[in-house]
């Protein structure tokens, strides 16, 4: 049959046979075994059944069964864009981070807009914080700016956002509504936590109903640190600040463009991007040290209170440009994963108890909600700098380690090493005991081996000797076996000069050099 200008075959019962020819690329299963027919399985005759056999017919029906990943817990409604970050003045005095050194650096970016409280088909226009999560795509890694559109949330410590985020969605018993207003469980968790004042002020005024995401603010709201090359820390609070200018509507026009449009933010976001019109923000920053922090009446920890902006202009440092819409909603809109502990060095966290929380429940939901620990290696995620780690396996693992070595240290001299000129270092917190460092009582690891030694009888050291010559005469390396005698020799000599000999070892090693001094009279 030809509709309009194309041909199609047609099957004995109509339907419609496209098949691949010129620049039509062949279908094919997942192994990509060519596909004959796609619109019939296969029967034990006309009228069925259908047989296991088909293959094509059970793998196409089993993938779309797996279809679905749980939505976020939070932010299930986004829409996401691709662009770009560029410096336009330098904080090299303030970081190390490479992003926010020499003018003109661009790197690229991801954003994803959302709404908080509604499920991923819920409707735009709904009064409602927006997210604003930022990945730029740096060289150092990716620094993941996780905002919203206001610059206060709703409480102070994380321990409370479960709470209030059961408080925010749909009711238990009856799985309604989905936004804030008219709803008593909200307003209850509202009215029992004080802290919630300020946010619900934020929460009632226009910045909940934003014509689209093009016409609003972001806000890193967190108080963040800068480290710069001296170790130096400088408190820092982000911002995004539109070129477009702020614009909401009023409730009245929020609720027919709900009902007339669900899709309207995302579809003007697109809209603006496919017909050339770029969006963009200026990236600023409000800078203050610990002196200036401390003649405020509340503390900058305190998600709750900004630094205002009368007191602390913001300083425009970058812009942020949106000009790419995504090939795929799902495998990038969707499968997205944006982490407040996503940092570069030179940027650092504080104490603030809402951000430390953060830290950790990006992580462990996206472990779900993407199906293990390898949601890094989606290219949306990745980062778009050289990584290398010996972290392997689990489910869908597409960056395991190369050859035999997969930890360190190793003999091998292969494999990534740690750097410490240029590694992440975390900044020390205020009380100034932040450490990785071990203390000098876990330096001794000689003598409690040589006590259990000794305590073994004459044939149960024996034993102990032959069953080290054993296991050492199957390593190949030379090199290995005297550095495990090295260590022995800080036990018991008779020990390690026997299994010297016992290795047929041409000269015995120095002692191992002992961090701490073994102590040789363990009954004194
Ligand atoms: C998701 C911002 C507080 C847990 C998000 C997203 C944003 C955001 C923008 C969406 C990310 C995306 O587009 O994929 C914020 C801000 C907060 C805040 C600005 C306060 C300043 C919290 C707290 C917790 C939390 C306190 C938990 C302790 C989550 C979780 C998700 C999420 C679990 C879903 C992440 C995913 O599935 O990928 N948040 N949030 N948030 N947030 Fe928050």
């Amino acid at each position: 049959v030809t509709i309009g200008d194309q041909t199609f075959e047609r099957g004995p019962q109509g339907a419609t046979h496209q098949t691949a020819d010129g620049d039509t690329p062949t279908l094919t299963t997942q192994q990509g075994v060519p596909v004959a027919d796609d619109q019939n399985s296969l029967k034990a005759g006309p009228r069925g059944g259908t047989l296991l056999e088909d293959f094509h017919f059970r793998e196409k029906i089993f993938h779309f069964d797996h279809e679905r990943i749980p939505e976020r817990v939070v932010h299930a409604r986004g829409y996401g864009a691709h662009g770009f970050f560029e410096l336009t003045d330098s904080l090299s005095d303030y970081t190390t981070a490479s992003v926010l050194g020499k003018t003109g650096t661009r790197v690229p970016a991801f954003v994803r807009f959302s709404t908080v409280a509604g499920g991923k088909g819920s409707f735009d226009l709904a009064r409602d914080v927006r997210g604003f999560a930022v990945k730029l795509y740096t060289e150092e890694g990716n620094w993941d700016l996780v905002g919203n559109n206001m610059p206060v949330f709703f409480i102070q410590d994380a321990i409370k956002f479960p709470d209030m985020v059961h408080a925010v969605k749909e009711e238990p018993d009856r799985g309604f509504p989905q936004a804030q207003s008219a709803h008593d469980n909200f307003w209850d968790f509202a009215s029992l936590s004080p802290e919630t004042v300020h946010m619900l002020l934020w929460i009632m005024s226009d910045r909940a109903i934003p014509r689209s995401f093009r016409f609003m603010e972001g806000f890193g709201v967190h108080t963040f640190r800068l480290i710069n090359a001296e170790g130096k820390s400088t408190y820092v609070k982000f911002h995004w600040k539109p070129k477009q200018g702020l614009q909401s509507v009023v409730w009245n026009e929020a609720v027919k463009i709900n009902g007339a449009d669900p899709d309207f933010h995302r579809r003007d976001l697109w809209q603006a991007i496919e017909s050339g019109d770029y969006p963009e923000w200026e990236l600023g920053v409000q800078l203050f040290d610990d002196a200036f922090a401390d003649q405020f009446d509340f503390d900058i920890l305190d998600a709750t209170k900004l630094i205002p902006e009368e007191l602390i202009p913001v300083r425009r440092i970058g812009r942020l440009v949106l000009d790419r819409m995504v090939d795929n909603f799902f495998a990038e809109t969707e499968q997205v994963a944006f982490c407040t502990q996503n940092v570069v060095p030179g940027i650092g966290f504080t104490n603030d108890p809402l951000l430390q929380g953060r830290n950790f429940s990006y992580l462990d939901t996206q472990t779900k909600r993407l199906g293990g620990p390898n949601f890094t290696h989606i290219p949306i995620n990745a980062p778009k700098c050289p990584f290398h780690n010996f972290q392997q396996d689990g489910h869908a693992a597409m960056h395991n380690p190369k050859g035999r070595v997969n930890y360190e240290p190793n003999f091998w001299g292969a494999g990534p090493r740690e750097n410490p000129k240029t590694g992440y270092r975390h900044f020390p917190d205020d009380n100034g005991r932040t450490t990785r460092e071990r203390g000098e009582l876990f330096a001794d690891h000689y003598s409690q081996a040589r006590q259990f030694y000794i305590s073994q009888t004459k044939p149960e050291q024996t034993h102990i000797k032959n069953a080290f010559v054993f296991e050492l005469s199957k390593v190949e390396t030379p090199n290995i076996r005297s550095r495990v005698v090295a260590h022995l020799l800080n036990v018991d000599e008779t020990l390690a000069k026997g299994v010297a000999e016992g290795l047929g070892l041409k000269e015995l090693p120095a002692p191992a050099p002992a961090a701490r001094t073994p102590i040789t009279d363990l009954a004194a």
